[in-house]
C-alpha cells in the first residue's frame, strides 16, 4: 500500500465561522493540519486586536482535547482600520496578518474597503512592521465580466498598490487564473499566493456538469481548464512563493441548495487528501511537502511544524453530509463520491 509522510501541513486560508458551526467543522481542520490562518469574515467581521483575540479563545474552547491545533488570527481591514490598530497587531503575537475585501466582492464582505486611497496610511504601517495583508483579488465593478474580476484586479489594484507600497508583504489569496500565477510568479520575494485545492482539481465546467451544480459555485470562481493548468504548474513547481490555503467555506446545505446559493467549498474534511489527489496527477508528489508545509511558514517567518502525517493511498467515500447546524448539514465537496487518499489516525 502506497503511504505518504509529510511535515505536519498548515492552512493558511480557513474559514471556521463561529457557534455551532464552528465547533461542527473545526475537528476536521484540526485533525490534519498544524495551524490555519483564520478568516475574520464574521457577522459583524473582526476588526479589531481585541475582538480576534476573544474569537481566538472561543476557538481553541472548541477544541477536542486531544488535538493541538494553532489558530493564526487576522483582522479584516475596513476604510477605518486605524494606523495604531497595525501596533497592537504586531504586539499581540497572534494577529498575523489583515485580510482585505473590495466591498460587496465575496460572503460577508460589506463593511470591506471601498476606497483604496482611505487605507495607505494603515498600509504603510502594515509595510513598516513586516504585517501582511491578504488580498481578495477581486474587482467588484459590476461591469466587469465575473470570470475576469481577478484578471482585472491585477492592474487596477494590485500593482497600483505594490508601486506605492513596494515592500509591503503581500499573498494573493486563492489565485484562480494564469495571470495571477504569472503576476506573484514575477513580483518580488514580498509578494505569494495561496491555492485552494478545488482551483487545482476542477474547471468551470464542474458547475455545469449534467446540471446546475450549487456545490461547485465558490468565489473567486472556476475558471477555464488553461487557467487550471497554470495553476498546478505554479503549485508543483518547488517555488515557496505558491503555498497551500483551502479556503474551505461552509455554508449550511439549505444556503448552497437555494434559488440564490452562497458561494464556497467545504473541503476542510479532506483538506490534504484532495492536494495530494491533484499532486499525484501532475506525477509530483514529491513537491507536495513543500507547498503544504513549509513555504508557508517560510513566508510568515515560523518555523514549519514538528511533527508529521501519513496519508494512505486508497479510495476513501465521502459521506453524502456532515453535522453542521440543527437540522441544516453541511455537504461536502465529492459527497457520496470518493478521494483517493485517506488520512492515518
Ligand atoms: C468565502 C465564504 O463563504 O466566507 N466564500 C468563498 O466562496 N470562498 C468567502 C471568500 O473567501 O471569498
Ligand atoms: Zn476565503
Amino acid at each position: 500500500m502506497q503511504t505518504l509522510t509529510l511535515i505536519r501541513p498548515d492552512d493558511w486560508h480557513l474559514h471556521l465561522r463561529d457557534g455551532d458551526a464552528m465547533k461542527a467543522v473545526l475537528p476536521d481542520t484540526a485533525r490534519r493540519f498544524g495551524r490555519a490562518i483564520v478568516m475574520p469574515n464574521l457577522k459583524p467581521p473582526v476588526r479589531t486586536v481585541a475582538e480576534a483575540g476573544e474569537y481566538r479563545q472561543r476557538i481553541l474552547a472548541a477544541l477536542p482535547a486531544d488535538i493541538s491545533f494553532e489558530p493564526l488570527m487576522t483582522l479584516y481591514l475596513t476604510d477605518v482600520t486605524p494606523p495604531e490598530e497595525i501596533v497592537r497587531v504586531k504586539e499581540s503575537g497572534f494577529v498575523k496578518a489583515l485580510k482585505l475585501y473590495p466591498a460587496g466582492a465575496t460572503t460577508n464582505s460589506d463593511a470591506g474597503v471601498t476606497d483604496f486611497d482611505k487605507v495607505i496610511p494603515t498600509l504603510r504601517v502594515m509595510a513598516e512592521l513586516g504585517v501582511p495583508l491578504l488580498v481578495h483579488g477581486e474587482v467588484t465593478d459590476p461591469s466587469v465580466d465575473v470570470f475576469d474580476r481577478e484578471a482585472v484586479f491585477i492592474d487596477r489594484v494590485m500593482r497600483p498598490l505594490l508601486d506605492k507600497l513596494p515592500s509591503l508583504k503581500v499573498v494573493f489569496e486563492h489565485i484562480t487564473t494564469k495571470q495571477a500565477a504569472n503576476f506573484v510568479w514575477s513580483a518580488g520575494e514580498n509578494v505569494a499566493a495561496t491555492i485552494t485545492a478545488h482551483h487545482l482539481l476542477m474547471n468551470r465546467n464542474a458547475i455545469f456538469a449534467g446540471g446546475i451544480r450549487p456545490h461547485h459555485y465558490c468565489l473567486p470562481v472556476l475558471k477555464r481548464e488553461i487557467h487550471r493548468e497554470a495553476l498546478v504548474e505554479v503549485a508543483t513547481s518547488g517555488n515557496p512563493k505558491f503555498f497551500l490555503g483551502t479556503d474551505s467555506a461552509p455554508h449550511a446545505q439549505s444556503t448552497k441548495e437555494a434559488a440564490c446559493g452562497c458561494a464556497g467549498m467545504y473541503t476542510a474534511n479532506n483538506g490534504i487528501e484532495l492536494y495530494a489527489e491533484a499532486f499525484e496527477s501532475a506525477g509530483a508528489l514529491d513537491r507536495l511537502e513543500g507547498f503544504a508545509s513549509r513555504h508557508g511558514p517560510l513566508f510568515y517567518g515560523l518555523p514549519a511544524n514538528s511533527d508529521s502525517i501519513t496519508l494512505v493511498k486508497e479510495a476513501t467515500e465521502v459521506p453524502a453530509s456532515l453535522h453542521y447546524l440543527p437540522n441544516d448539514p453541511l455537504v461536502p465537496l465529492r459527497a457520496g463520491e470518493t478521494v483517493g487518499w485517506r488520512l492515518r489516525s
